[in-house]
């Protein structure tokens, strides 16, 4: 079993690499033999989507963009059990992040265009989402990460605590390492529910 977290921030140990460190460390404490990873945006070169229309996804999944990252994370997503993404807000999301998010869609949607049989890559994975900022509303991004999530047709794993479509780390972290743990914990739950 593994859980994946994406850290989309430029800054590797900062405010959304707390939150999502925290997050797999209440669902190692759930479950210890769950293994956890996080990559980080920062260290991955991601080109971004070059609308190619009538190449695109020609084979199930492939993009025609050549010599970056964008394989080892479809390869470290199409593997996980579950999914935790994190994201600054930079007035709206980081850019690296924006071009994964891009290529990543288009995959899906023309993995569709295509008549691809069978589910979907992504699909059912369970996801939950992470946003901070120094002090605005956090909820544009979670919003962009959630309409992402719905579009390639992962499992949203929504909070109970507002703005329940995840975690708001509004105004740094220190209020919502509680909400980390619980969806740390949900994650979890929501793999062993798949798997049984
Ligand atoms: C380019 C850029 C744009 C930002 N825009 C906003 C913003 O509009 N509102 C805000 O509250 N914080 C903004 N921030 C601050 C970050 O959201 C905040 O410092 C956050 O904690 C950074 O996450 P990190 O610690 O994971 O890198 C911005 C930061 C950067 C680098």
């Amino acid at each position: 079993m593994q859980l994946l977290g994406i850290n989309g921030s430029m800054r590797k140990d900062g405010n959304t690499n707390i939150l999502l460190e925290t997050v797999m460390k209440s669902a190692k404490k759930l479950n210890p033999k769950l293994k956890t990873k996080i990559l980080q945006m920062s260290k991955l070169n991601i080109k971004p989507c070059e609308s190619c229309y009538e190449k695109c996804c020609v084979k199930p999944c492939k993009c025609v963009i050549k010599g970056d990252d964008l394989e080892i994370v479809c390869d470290e997503l199409k593997s996980a059990d579950a999914v935790v993404i994190g994201s600054p807000l930079y007035f709206n999301i980081p850019a690296r992040l924006t071009a994964l998010l891009e290529r990543l869609t288009c995959l899906s949607y023309f993995y569709q265009v295509r008549g691809f049989k069978g589910p979907e890559p992504l699909e059912n994975i369970p996801c939950g989402l992470i946003s901070v900022s120094a002090g605005n509303d956090t909820m544009p991004v979670l919003q962009h990460l959630l309409n992402f999530v719905l579009f390639v047709k992962m499992k949203p794993i929504l909070l109970k605590t507002y703005p329940y479509m995840g975690i708001s780390g509004c105004g740094g972290y220190k209020d919502s390492i509680d909400e980390a743990k619980a969806l740390g914990e949900l994650l979890v739950k929501s793999i062993t529910a798949q798997k049984t």
